[in-house]
């Protein structure tokens, strides 16, 4: 037995004896347990079995499929951006790093965008699409909660009603009042479409805690807070815009274009399955959704979407 070997059996000795457990009972079990093979460890059968169509239009496949992998990134943004926002000692570094992979994840998101904008016959896509009415890409819970632990919940807030909202308005209030509200809600009456109720009855209490627990460790707090060469320097600024663009101007520009590709034909635009206004709503300039006021000239703000 290499002195190695004796190290790391005795490291393992400590580490169950602290659990109160026979080191001897887990080593006979490794003399019995199977290799894990590639289809265990990546749950392969499962994922691939997830892909459940509606239609018997081949092109809903890459529809079904294409939404899976953004909820796939989603998730992976999230597990960046908590680590960032949740680290007790964070660094200018953890930091930066943190944020280049989140936008590495949404660069790939924008540039693969095309999947969708080119990659369906238009016939096959508005067949397969009145199985789905009234859901709507717009009921993805992991984007919004991507937009809560990305910035200050005031810059959230329809661009209507920012100036009658403030860091102590209650969540419930101003949860009401967030820019999607604009894409269901009849702001006079109150009233609500089935998409956004839908929609609200699963998620409305999961956002609101989500919400809270982010209102002060979110990337944008989180940027403000770091030493004020660190926030300045160039590279951290870049970083910053480019995943603010990415997110708010050209993921939103590649998805709005896919909408018109596919339900943009006569005169006027077809509805979308989840109902808005989405010829208006959708627009960068109109929903003003910018997650680092900071890093942005006076300029650039007034501007914003207005390139695109
Ligand atoms: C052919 C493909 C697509 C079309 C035609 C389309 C169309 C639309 C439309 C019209 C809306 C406005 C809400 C409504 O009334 O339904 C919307 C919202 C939304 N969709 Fe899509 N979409 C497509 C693909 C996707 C994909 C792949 C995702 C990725 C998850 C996605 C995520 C979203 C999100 C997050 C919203 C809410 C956006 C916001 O509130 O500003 N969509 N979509």
């Amino acid at each position: 037995m290499t002195p190695e070997t004796e190290k790391l059996l005795q490291q393992l000795e400590e580490k169950y004896k602290t659990m109160g457990q026979d080191l001897d009972t887990h080593l006979e079990g490794l003399l019995y347990g199977k290799p894990i093979t590639y289809w265990d460890y990546i749950q392969t059968d499962a994922l691939l079995n997830l892909q459940i169509q509606r239609t018997n239009q081949p092109d809903e496949m890459v529809f079904i499929m294409y939404h899976q992998i953004n909820e796939l990134l989603f998730k992976m943004i999230l597990w960046e951006i908590q680590q960032v926002c949740y680290h007790e000692k964070l660094t200018a570094q953890f930091f930066s790093e943190r944020l280049m992979r989140v936008s590495r994840y949404f660069d790939m998101l924008t540039s693969s965008f095309n999947i969708m904008t080119e990659g369906m016959e238009i016939e096959q896509y508005l067949k397969f699409r009145n199985t789905l009415t009234p859901a709507s890409g717009f009921q993805s819970a992991q984007y919004r909660k991507i937009e809560f632990a990305s910035t200050e919940l005031i810059n959230l807030i329809d661009a209507r009603f920012r100036e009658t909202i403030d860091r102590n308005t209650p969540f419930e209030h101003a949860f009401e009042h967030l820019y999607w509200q604009a894409a269901g809600k009849n702001f006079k009456t109150g009233t609500k479409s089935y998409l956004l109720k839908a929609f609200e009855k699963k998620y409305k209490n999961e956002f609101i805690a989500f919400a809270e627990a982010y209102n002060t460790i979110n990337l944008y707090t989180k940027f403000k807070s770091l030493p004020q060469e660190v926030k300045e320097s160039d590279a951290l600024q870049t970083a910053m815009r480019h995943y603010d663009y990415t997110v708010n101007v050209t993921w939103v520009m590649a998805h709005y274009n896919t909408a018109v590709r596919y339900l943009n034909h006569g005169n006027e635009p077809e509805e979308a399955t989840g109902g808005s206004d989405w010829a208006k709503y959708m627009l960068p300039k109109y929903q003003r959704r910018i997650f680092f006021p900071e890093v942005w000239t006076e300029q650039e703000l007034k501007d914003w979407g207005k390139d695109v």
